[in-house]
């Protein structure tokens, strides 16, 4: 220990003002640091002590065939336990994976698994992970759930978690759950550092800057971008979870149109906006025959609706049934959507 603190204090070059403990990120962006913990992507993975869900479920039992779970929360521990009447397997949850429906990283033998049964608001309780309901478990460890491998590991906490991935392997120790601010802007960190010092030119890039195409690639990191989608040859409902490749295929989108842009409808630091009025903006600011074309003279104002003046989105929009039934999400490709039309790829 003596030892590692003193190779510390020799390495580091010392900093020309001592930097107070207390300076984060708050201390200068405090509208970004106060909303952003407490959104969706802030909260995409948790730790059971700060699990609201499963505080609020002490006790969820769920039956598969011949297997019997039940999630078990007391004193700041969930347990996962799965049984065939005879043995019982009793392992402590890791992680939730998910801000809403959630699915769970357990440990058994050294190994990692996702579970095969997942929290769903929808259902107020237990039921299988999506995708796992063609699994038909033979002995209590095929039971737990799909084992991860390294590789799914890494993903899986790279999308859900902050520094979870140094020198391209899985590390538990630097890992911070859910999206912080250093996930999305890199170079925070010493930005932080220097920011206190009085010094602002290392600043980290501004995502602000970047063109509408770019953010598109930039969220589909995670949501999945169209080129992914397209190679992936991902068809039918499913894919309307990929908001980026459902946009893509909209007519409205123009890559170099910042009207069209992910963060002129959403503010990564803020809970999606869930009031259909709210966009009504978004969508006029090209579909309105008034429209002063002076911020983009290049692309004139696109046709006006006439059906209605408001609520567009509820229309053009449209919720769809994710398969499965456990959740529904909002359509991206904006359109003209007529009775029984089958799903557009
Ligand atoms: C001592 C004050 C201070 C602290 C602490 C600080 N910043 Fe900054 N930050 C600034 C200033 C000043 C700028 C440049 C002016 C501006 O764009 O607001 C800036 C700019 C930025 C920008 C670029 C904005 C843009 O689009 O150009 C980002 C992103 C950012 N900070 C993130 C962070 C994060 C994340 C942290 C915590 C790890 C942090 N900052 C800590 C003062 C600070
Ligand atoms: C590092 C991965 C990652 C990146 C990059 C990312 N997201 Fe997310 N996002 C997620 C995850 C994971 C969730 C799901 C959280 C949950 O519900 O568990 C999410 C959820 C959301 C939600 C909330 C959905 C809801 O149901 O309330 C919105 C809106 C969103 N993201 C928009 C964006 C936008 C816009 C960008 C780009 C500026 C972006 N995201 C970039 C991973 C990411
Ligand atoms: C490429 C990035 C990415 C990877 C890899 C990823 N997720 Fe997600 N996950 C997301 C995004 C984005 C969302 C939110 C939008 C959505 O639901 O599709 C999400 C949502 C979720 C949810 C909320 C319910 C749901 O399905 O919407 C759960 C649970 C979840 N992920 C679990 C996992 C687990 C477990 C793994 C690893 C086996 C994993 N995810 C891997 C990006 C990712
Ligand atoms: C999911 C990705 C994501 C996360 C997480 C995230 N940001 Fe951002 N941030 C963005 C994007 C995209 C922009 C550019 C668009 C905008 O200004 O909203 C941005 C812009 C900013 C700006 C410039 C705002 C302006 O008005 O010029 C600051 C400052 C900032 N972020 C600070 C933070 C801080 C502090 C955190 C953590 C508490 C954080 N961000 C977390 C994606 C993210
Ligand atoms: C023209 C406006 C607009 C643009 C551009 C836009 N969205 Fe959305 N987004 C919406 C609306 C409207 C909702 C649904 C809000 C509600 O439920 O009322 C939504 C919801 C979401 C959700 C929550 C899950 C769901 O399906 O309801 C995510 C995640 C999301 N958007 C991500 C993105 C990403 C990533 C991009 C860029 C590729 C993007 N959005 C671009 C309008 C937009
Ligand atoms: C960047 C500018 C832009 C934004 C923002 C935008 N659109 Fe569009 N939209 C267009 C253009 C351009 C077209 C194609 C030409 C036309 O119809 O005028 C189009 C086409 C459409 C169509 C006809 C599509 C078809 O299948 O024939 C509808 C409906 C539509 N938009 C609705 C909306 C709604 C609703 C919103 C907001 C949620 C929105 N648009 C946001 C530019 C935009
Ligand atoms: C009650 C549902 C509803 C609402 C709300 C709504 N629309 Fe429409 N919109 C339609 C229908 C239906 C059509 C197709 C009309 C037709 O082809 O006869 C349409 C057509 C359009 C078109 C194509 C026009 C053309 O000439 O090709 C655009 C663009 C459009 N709407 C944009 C919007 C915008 C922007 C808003 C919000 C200000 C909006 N819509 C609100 C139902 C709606």
């Amino acid at each position: 220990m003596l030892f590692c603190v003193a190779a510390v204090a020799q390495s580091s070059s010392a900093p020309a003002k001592p930097i107070p403990a207390t300076a984060t990120c708050a201390s200068c962006h405090r509208a970004q640091a106060f909303s952003q913990p407490g959104t969706q992507m802030g909260r995409a993975m948790q730790v059971p002590g700060d699990n609201l869900d499963l505080v609020a479920h002490p006790k969820m039992t769920f039956r598969n065939g011949a297997y019997s779970y039940s999630v078990d929360t007391r004193n700041g521990q969930s347990q996962y336990s799965v049984t065939d009447g005879t043995h019982t397997l009793t392992l402590p949850i890791l992680w939730a994976m998910g801000a809403q429906a959630q699915t769970w990283v357990v440990e058994h033998n050294g190994k990692m698994y996702e579970s095969l049964v997942s929290y769903y608001p929808t259902m107020n309780g237990l039921y299988l992970t999506v995708g796992d309901d063609t699994m038909a478990p033979k002995t209590l460890e095929e039971a737990i759930g799909r084992p991860l491998s390294e590789e799914d590991a890494k993903t899986c906490f790279g999308c859900h978690a902050t520094n979870a991935i140094v020198d391209h392997k899985l590390n538990l120790a630097t890992l911070k759950p859910g999206l912080t601010c250093e996930h999305c802007h890199t170079g925070a960190a010493a930005h932080l550092e220097s920011a206190i010092k009085g010094d602002h030119n290392d600043l980290p890039p501004s995502l602000g800057d970047l063109s509408t195409e770019d953010i598109s690639n930039f969220c589909g990191g995670c949501h999945r971008s169209w080129e992914l989608v397209v190679r992936a040859g991902w068809k039918g409902p499913s894919n309307v979870r990929f908001q980026p490749y459902r946009l893509a295929n909209s007519k409205c989108f123009n890559g170099a149109d910042p009207r069209i842009s992910c963060i002129a409808c959403h503010d990564p630091h803020q809970k999606v906006v869930r009031d259909v009025a709210y966009y009504d903006s978004k969508c006029l600011a090209c579909h309105s025959p008034t429209l002063q074309t002076a911020a983009s003279p290049a692309s004139p104002h696109a046709k006006s609706c006439p059906v209605a003046k408001t609520n567009c989105s509820s229309c053009h929009m449209p919720k769809v049934p994710f398969p499965g039934g456990h959740f529904v999400f909002t359509d991206h490709q904006i359109r003209v959507v007529r009775p029984n039309e089958a799903y557009p790829n």
